[in-house]
């Protein structure tokens, strides 16, 4: 059942290639995205006033590293909340607000409670959701269906993957809708998110690497994730991926805001992890990795293939290929995926079903 893999964690990892090509497949046909199935016109797209996306944990990722895709590309403003928060927040929502909602299960509580509220508000929902049938999936008035199948693993894999990349469609779709977008370049962003599965299978190739690493860093105390912009959201993702399956303390950063507190926990041989993906922001955070360096720590750095200068400044290097730097975000994350998994691993714990978590939480 776990299809020749000593954990449904790294199947499932080695899952997200063809998991991301059928959920593209789902909404793109002949470099267009068809939002006609879930009944998405046009006019509701048009009046979109503001977005606000909720979810909790890695689906809260999700929306953190969407929200600068959204606004970059469709100029729509974006709000990310969690959705324990937002349901207590009385939050300020008008009749264009579209509330994203994000879950793999579709029956996270608080994630459902805040798709009730938002309903109740009479404000317009749209929920990205991997159980067909789910609570969400039947509440919200517009579903779009990531196409990971079953995800037996607590620690979420190939559903955030398909999140990401369904977000990434729905704010191209949004962009070229409300004419922000050429023809020609709308299609341009879909190849390159259709370029998105063979560029993660050429990660996954490369795993043994990772997988030394981990080997090397098993017994760390803390680790710390740094990155801005769409690296700060992956480096989120990463340190949860960490701390939930390795039981290592871990914290994501973003870089710039390390020297306003945090960066007095870096001592000799603090592992800092800095992702570099952005390319406008490689500098700002090699800065950062330098100063958490003479500082002592043990320094990771991921990056795009071509960015070799960074071997001056990081311990150990991890590349990922090239690609566009809204998307990169879908690259950058698996390398992070294995590495938690392989320190888990190392540390003889029980990957798939890590102490005092559920698969799926339907309290509050
Ligand atoms: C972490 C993880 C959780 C879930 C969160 C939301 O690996 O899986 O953080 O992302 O509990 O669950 P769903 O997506 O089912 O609403």
């Amino acid at each position: 059942e776990r299809g020749g893999f000593e954990h449904f964690m790294m199947k499932e990892i080695h899952e997200q290639p063809t998991a991301i090509k059928n959920t593209i497949g789902s909404l793109v046909s002949d470099k267009a995205i068809d939002l006609s199935k879930i009944e998405l016109d046009d006019e509701t797209i048009k009046n979109i006033s503001n977005i606000t996306i909720v979810a909790c944990g890695s689906a809260w990722h999700v929306g953190m590293a969407s929200q600068y895709v959204f606004e970059e590309l469709s100029g729509i403003p974006v709000r990310v909340e969690l959705a324990s928060e937002f349901r207590y927040r009385g939050p300020i929502l008008d009749k264009n607000t579209l509330v994203i909602v994000i879950s793999q299960s579709g029956e996270t509580a608080d994630t459902l409670a805040a798709l009730r509220e938002a309903k109740e508000r009479g404000v317009k929902t749209l929920a990205i959701v991997n159980v067909v049938g789910s609570s969400i999936a039947r509440e919200a008035d517009y579903v779009l269906y990531t196409l990971a199948g079953p995800e037996i693993s607590v620690a979420t894999t190939k559903a955030y993957s398909c999140q990401l990349v369904v977000t990434y469609l729905l704010a191209l779709q949004f962009a070229f809708v409300r004419g922000k977008l050429e023809q020609k370049d709308y299609e341009n962003y879909i190849s390159e998110i259709e370029r998105i599965p063979e560029c993660i299978q050429k990660i996954l190739d490369d795993k043994e690497r990772i997988q030394w690493f981990a080997s090397k860093i098993a017994n760390s105390k803390d680790i710390f994730f740094i990155g801005r912009g769409i690296d700060y959201a992956i480096g989120l993702e990463g340190s949860l991926k960490m701390k939930e399956i390795s039981y290592i303390h871990s914290e994501a950063y973003a870089a710039g805001e390390l020297k306003h507190g945090t960066i007095s926990l870096i001592e000799d041989g603090t592992l800092v992890i800095g992702i570099l993906c952005q390319d406008n922001l490689y500098e700002k955070t090699i800065s950062n990795m330098v100063e958490c360096k003479s500082r002592g720590a043990f320094l990771m750095g991921l990056a795009p293939y071509g960015r070799y200068e960074i071997e001056d400044t990081a311990d150990f290097v991890t590349y990922v290929p090239k690609m566009d730097k809204h998307f990169i975000g879908s690259l950058a994350v698996i390398p992070l995926q294995l590495l938690g998994y392989y320190v888990s691993v190392a540390r003889g714990l029980d990957v798939d079903k890590p102490r005092n978590l559920a698969k799926s939480v339907t309290v509050e």
